[in-house]
């Protein structure tokens, strides 16, 4: 195979038209709970199914990972790439239609990885358009998806724009610790709020407008919501070849490996300036 990243990257972008038209009918029906604990819905199991399959068909593709699913599924074969998946990220969307999106990372050597072995990430944006932006070799593209599941690049190197405009941070606000809400404090000064429930859409607004995203630990939960394996390192591995920066609130994300698949961490991407305020913040 010429090159076994590309047909990662084709197969994702050829189950967008279906994960798309998959979702009308499986607006409300739950499936259960997945790994993390957390509401599993019928099209987070339908998005999942599909790109497995895909994915693992690829001869390369040796091992393949979900935020849905417990372990690691392997294929036969002489494959050396695991691709890790958030197959429907911001799913709880889907009720108020609201956008969404697929996140996934290839990494080349077993999981769980550190985000510095990604070789390839990638997002799917079930926007008005549906869009994919990919990382790989430093360089950001950004492509419309068409009906046939196709691609057509419209931005070959997509960077941060230079002036931050937009902010978003999940938690509830009773949650936040005194340092981060003193940080959020000096942001909301200075930028716009800009928060929809999914960070593939959020994060999108901040490659497109600037500023910043976050999910941060929480008095009850000092890990946070968001899993570094299937969030974390693919949308830190995205801004930061944009231009940007990412941190767990000490580090980049990219140099953090998880101890377990489906570990949550504090998460923050976007313009470098207001990442490293907040990691000031967050040591004082
Ligand atoms: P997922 O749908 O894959 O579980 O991810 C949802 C995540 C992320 O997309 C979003 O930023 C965050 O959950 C929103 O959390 P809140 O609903 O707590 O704001
Ligand atoms: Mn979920
Ligand atoms: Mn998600
Ligand atoms: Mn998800």
């Amino acid at each position: 195979m010429s090159d076994p990243i590309a047909a990662v990257v084709d197969a994702v972008a050829s189950t967008a038209p279906d994960v798309r038209e998959g979702l009308v009918g499986r607006r409300t029906y739950e499936a259960g709970a997945n790994p993390s604990g957390e509401r599993q819905l019928e099209a987070d199991v339908y998005a999942d199914e599909l790109l497995e399959a895909r994915l693992l068909d690829i001869d390369a593709v040796t091992g393949y990972a979900s935020e849905e699913r417990e372990p690691v599924v392997r294929a036969d074969g002489e494959g050396q790439y695991f691709v890790a998946t958030d197959p429907l990220d911001g799913s709880s969307n889907l009720r108020s239609n609201n956008a969404m999106g697929t996140l996934f990372g290839v990494y080349d050597g077993t999981l769980p990885a550190s985000g510095d072995d990604l070789l390839a990430s990638g997002f799917v944006l079930y926007g008005p358009i549906t869009t994919m932006v990919v990382a790989r070799d430093g360089v950001v593209t950004e492509s419309v998806i068409d009906g046939d599941g196709s691609r057509r690049v419209v931005t070959e190197n997509l960077t941060l724009p230079d002036e931050p405009t937009v902010y978003g941070f999940g938690g509830r606000v009773p949650q936040w610790t005194d340092a981060f809400a003193d940080y959020v404090s000096e942001v909301e000064s200075e930028l716009k709020l800009r928060y929809g429930g999914a960070m593939i859409a959020d994060v999108n607004q901040v490659l497109t407008y600037g500023g910043i995203f976050g999910y941060p630990g929480l008095r009850e939960r000092p890990e946070g919501k968001l899993r570094l394996l299937f969030e974390g390192h693919p949308i830190a591995h995205i801004v930061e070849s944009a231009g940007g920066a990412s941190s767990n609130g000490e580090r980049s994300l990219l140099a953090c490996t998880p101890e377990e698949l489906h570990e949550r961490t504090p998460l923050f991407v976007g313009h470098e300036t207001y990442v490293d305020r907040l990691e000031a913040a967050l040591s004082r």
